[in-house]
C-alpha cells in the first residue's frame, strides 16, 4: 500500500498573517453555507483556524469531523476548539490523523456527512479527481463539497503584511479548472463565491 504523504506546499501558515487575511473566518464559513445541524468534514484542517468556527455554527445539533495527516495540528486543532466552547456551544468534534486519499477506507460508509470543505489545500493534491472520488463517497446523496482556493493571480500580487502569500504561480487553479477535475468525479458545479481579497469557493453538489 503507498505510503501516507504530505500534499506538496501545504503547510500551515503562521497566525499572524493568516489572521490578517482572513479576519472573520466565520463570516467565510457562513458565505459557504454552513448552518446548524450540519455534519461537516473539514478536511486537512491544520491548526483549526475554520475548525473552531465550523464547530460554532454547525453547533450541538451537529458534527464535525476534523482531519488532517498530521496529528500536531489536530492537536492544536483541537484546543482551538475547546477554548472556542468556553464561549458558546460548539459541535461535538472527531479527529481523525489520516490521509486525506484514504479516507474512505478510515471513516465507517453511514457517517451521513452533509458538507466537506477543504481550504487552502487542493492546489497541492497530485491526484484532484482522485481525492474528489474519495469525497463523493463520503458524502451523503445530495452533500456539498466546497474547495476554498487561492485565486490564480500571480503571488506577486497576493500580498499580506508586505510579503507576497499564498502557492506559487504555477500550482493556483482558476474556479473553471477546479470544476474540470471536481466534475468528473460525479459533482455538479453550483457556484463560485468570492472571498475577497484573494480567494474563492467552488461549490460542488454530488449526485
Ligand atoms: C495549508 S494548511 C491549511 C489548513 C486549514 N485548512 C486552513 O485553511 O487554515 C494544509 C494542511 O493539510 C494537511 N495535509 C497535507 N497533506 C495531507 C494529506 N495527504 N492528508 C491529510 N492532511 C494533509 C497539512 O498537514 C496541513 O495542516
Amino acid at each position: 500500500m503507498a505510503e501516507n504523504v504530505l500534499f506538496p506546499a501545504t503547510l500551515m501558515p503562521n497566525d499572524d498573517w493568516w489572521q490578517a487575511l482572513w479576519p472573520d473566518p466565520m463570516d467565510i464559513l457562513a458565505k459557504i453555507g454552513i448552518v446548524s445541524g450540519m455534519t461537516v468534514i473539514d478536511l486537512c484542517c491544520g491548526s483549526g483556524y475554520f475548525t473552531a468556527p465550523l464547530a460554532c455554527l454547525s453547533g450541538p445539533e451537529g458534527k464535525v469531523i476534523a482531519v488532517d495527516l498530521d496529528s500536531n495540528m489536530l492537536e492544536k486543532a483541537r484546543l482551538r476548539v475547546e477554548q472556542e466552547e468556553e464561549a458558546r456551544p460548539v459541535a461535538p468534534c472527531v479527529w481523525v490523523a489520516a490521509d486525506a486519499c484514504k479516507l474512505d477506507q478510515v471513516l465507517a460508509a453511514n457517517t451521513n456527512v452533509d458538507y466537506l470543505v477543504i481550504a487552502n489545500t487542493f492546489h497541492g493534491v497530485p491526484d484532484q479527481t482522485a481525492l474528489s472520488a474519495v469525497v463523493a463517497r463520503l458524502l451523503k446523496p445530495g452533500g456539498t463539497f466546497t474547495i476554498i482556493n487561492w485565486h490564480a493571480r500571480a503571488r506577486t500580487e497576493t500580498v499580506v503584511l508586505g510579503q507576497a502569500r499564498g502557492p506559487k504561480d504555477e500550482m493556483r487553479m482558476s474556479p473553471a479548472s477546479v470544476e474540470a477535475v471536481v466534475t468528473v468525479a460525479g459533482f455538479t458545479f453550483v457556484q463560485t463565491i468570492e472571498l475577497p481579497p484573494y480567494h474563492y469557493a467552488a461549490v460542488l453538489q454530488v449526485a
